[in-house]
């Protein structure tokens, strides 16, 4: 195998610094750290990118809620980010702030060189945003009158800005995407993408000038650059572009840009649209991966705040250790489909792949080779060469076969990002080991003086599968590799990946016992006690600001009248199986009330509810029955479900409430 393969460049996303990370940015990371340390194993010049997305209106909010400055915010969310991937020894190259001065005056140069050519234009902008996405909307694009990627509320934007004509290099990314399928993979991304851009792109607004937490607009300083441009250029300002240019020139284009699904668009759309307006080379790729889902929900720094299964990557290292966590995110999910996560799932991964499979082999062998053969490993003879039985199998032959088969298979998975795959390749290795230890059983051989040869070559042919696992294993759990080295007497060496490609290459090491590699976990304990650190985290001090909708004043409250009613009667109503018919009682007054809950209440068990009603608002006309009013429910999501209960009190109905 050569060295020196050429260089390889890999991003992960810049994250927001609003709150600690959480096991979904633990994912991308450490699937974006699995291939940098495999692509340094096979020979290449690596180039790992990741950092920090610190401008924007939503970090502002964070920063006026917390009732400090923007950059004493971030400062103080990016030490936390950083120390969680110092504790996993993430290998990355660089870690680019945006706040840091050399992105900043190249994003402005960026910009300078967009509107040097033409491309950017000053306007007014009217229409939605969102603020957790950081996202611009037309009215037509929104769900519900919700954010269409996220779902959440959106609120009206009208300010002057600056705009980038995205609409003019539409024809050139319906051309990419044609002549490049491989450029926006897995490919239900990429037909998204063509059909959104099909719909007709828009120009896109590029500066805000309503908050000034952002990098200034160089030819107007009273706007700032809107949030996402600042961010995507920083896969070649970190790269020294266009001042210190030496890195760009030898790292870009990126061969890759791993991201979550959600932010696809940003990155196959707008970043390729940029780099073509500033005549820059595109990356090579774009790679969206799923979401992690809790209760059926993508995880997010609100939902770490609500308390279920522990999310927070920090508790899970400390309890379980950086490998264990590693192996189950990369071993667990399937690249670009979502994945469920909870404990239990995670907690039987590490018991049944790490404790049980592999942790026994390697202290098994250990074990038999210090009891057997004084502790080294022995030499392989022709004498102990397996004879095959009855059932003609040669088990040596077959534990080398799928040993040196391994590494092939490991790197065809790697090429396309299909970790779990590589993975279960090397467990099949591990598996087929276990069971040569049952097949040869060591411990009878181990009875007889005359089978000693045999006994040394099964103890032989265990130690170098072992290694291979080693090797194998390197790139997504570098730790327990070493620690496995260590107990094989094989610190001597560095891991190489060709060593993966021969068999017959230990003689005489000595091995060592050390503490299990992955201790056995008490499941049930285990789950019993990560319940109640999610309680803890949930009910402590946590302060996300909520996302609202527009601020209104309190005239517009002041025109609500809401009344205390009282259910009297109940019932579906005729046409509509989701209505429910109410007749209320509030005072004096009896009047009919409809709501959209028959999914959330039977009729019966409503009758006699004390609820609040808005008395003033216009009758409505819903299937032929007239609505006088609002019930209003409250929405309380119970495992990650919807479910509605009735605003109640104890006041006399028809009083008002205040
Ligand atoms: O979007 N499952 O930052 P962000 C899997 N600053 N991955 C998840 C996840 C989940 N539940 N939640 C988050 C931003 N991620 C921008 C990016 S890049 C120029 C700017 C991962 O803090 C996933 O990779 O919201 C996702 O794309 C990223 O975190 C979003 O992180």
């Amino acid at each position: 195998m050569t060295k020196d393969k050429g260089t390889y460049y890999i991003s992960t996303p810049i994250y927001y610094p609003s709150s600690n990370l959480h096991i979904g940015h633990t994912y991308c990371t450490v699937m974006a750290d699995a291939m940098a340390r495999f692509k340094r194993l096979q020979g290449y010049d690596v180039m790992f990118l990741t950092g920090t997305d610190e401008h924007g209106q939503k970090i502002q909010q964070y920063a006026d809620a917390k009732g400090v400055t923007p950059q004493q915010y971030v400062d103080e969310v990016v030490a936390g980010i950083k120390e969680l991937w110092k504790t996993m020894e993430i290998s990355y190259d660089d870690f680019i702030r945006t706040t840091e001065p050399r992105h900043i005056k190249r994003v402005q140069a960026l910009f300078m060189k967009m509107y040097e050519k033409g491309d950017i234009y000053k306007g007014e902008y009217e229409g939605w945003y969102c603020t957790p996405c950081e996202s611009f909307w037309t009215e037509n694009q929104l769900v519900d009158g919700k954010c269409p990627d996220c779902g959440r509320p959106v609120t009206k934007a009208k300010e002057e800005a600056y705009f980038f004509k995205m609409s003019k290099y539409a024809d050139k990314l319906l051309e990419l995407f044609r002549e490049n399928p491989d450029f926006l993979v897995p490919e239900t991304r990429r037909n998204e993408m063509v059909a959104f851009v099909e719909q007709g792109l828009e120009d896109l607004c590029i500066s805000r000038s309503s908050f000034d937490w952002g990098i200034p607009v160089p030819i107007d300083e009273k706007h700032v650059i809107y949030v996402w441009l600042d961010a995507l250029s920083n896969y070649i300002t970190a790269l020294g572009w266009p001042d210190e240019p030496e890195k760009y020139n030898h790292y870009w284009p990126a061969d890759v840009h791993l991201v979550g699904k959600e932010i696809v668009r940003f990155h196959s759309l707008i970043w390729p649209a940029m780099l073509m307006s500033a005549d820059l080379p595109l990356p090579k790729q774009v790679r969206g991966h799923g979401w992690l889902l809790l209760g059926g929900e993508k995880v997010s720094k609100s939902k770490a705040a609500k308390g279920q299964d522990v999310i927070d990557p920090v508790v899970l290292i400390e309890r379980y250790g950086i490998d264990a966590l590693k192996y189950f995110l990369l071993r667990e999910y399937t690249f670009g489909q979502d994945g469920m996560f909870t404990n239990e799932v995670m907690l039987k991964r590490m018991n049944y792949d790490l404790a049980n499979d592999l942790g026994n082999l390697v202290s098994r062998t250990v074990s038999m080779i210090e009891k057997y053969n004084g502790g080294f490993v022995p030499d392989l003879t022709e004498e102990g060469k397996c004879v095959p039985g009855e059932d003609g199998i040669d088990y040596d032959a077959q534990l080398k076969e799928v040993a040196l088969g391994a590494a092939p298979k490991v790197e065809a998975q790697m090429d396309d990002f299909k970790f779990n795959m590589a993975l279960e390749e090397i467990w099949v290795l591990v598996r087929r080991a276990n069971k040569y230890i049952d097949e040869t059983m060591p411990w009878v051989l181990a009875k007889d003086e005359a089978s000693k040869p045999r006994l040394d070559n099964v103890l032989h042919n265990l130690a170098e599968a072992i290694r291979i696992i080693s090797v194998l294993i390197h790139p997504f759990m570098h730790t327990t590799s070493d620690a496995i080295r260590k107990q094989m007497g094989l610190w001597y060496a560095d891991v190489a990946w060709e060593d993966a490609f021969t068999f017959e290459a230990m003689c005489g090491e000595q091995v060592k016992k050390g503490d299990a590699i992955f201790p056995r976990l008490d499941i049930e304990k285990e789950l019993e006690e990560l319940y109640a650190l999610g309680a803890q985290a949930a009910g402590g001090d946590v302060n996300i600001p909520l996302e609202l909708k527009d601020e209104i004043v309190y005239d517009d409250f002041d025109k609500i009248d809401l009344r205390v009613g009282t259910i009297l009667e109940a019932e579906k109503h005729p046409k509509a199986d989701k209505l429910l018919v109410f007749q209320v009682k509030m005072g004096t007054e009896k009047r009919q009330i409809i709501s959209g809950v028959s999914e959330y209440f039977k009729p019966e068990e409503c009758i006699g509810k004390k609820v609040v009603v808005v008395a003033n608002l216009k009758p409505r006309n819903l299937r032929g029955l007239e609505s006088k009013g609002m019930i209003l429910y409250a929405d309380n999501e119970v495992d990650g479900k919807t479910r509605y209960e009735f605003v109640t009190t104890v006041a006399e109905d028809g009083n008002s409430v205040e």
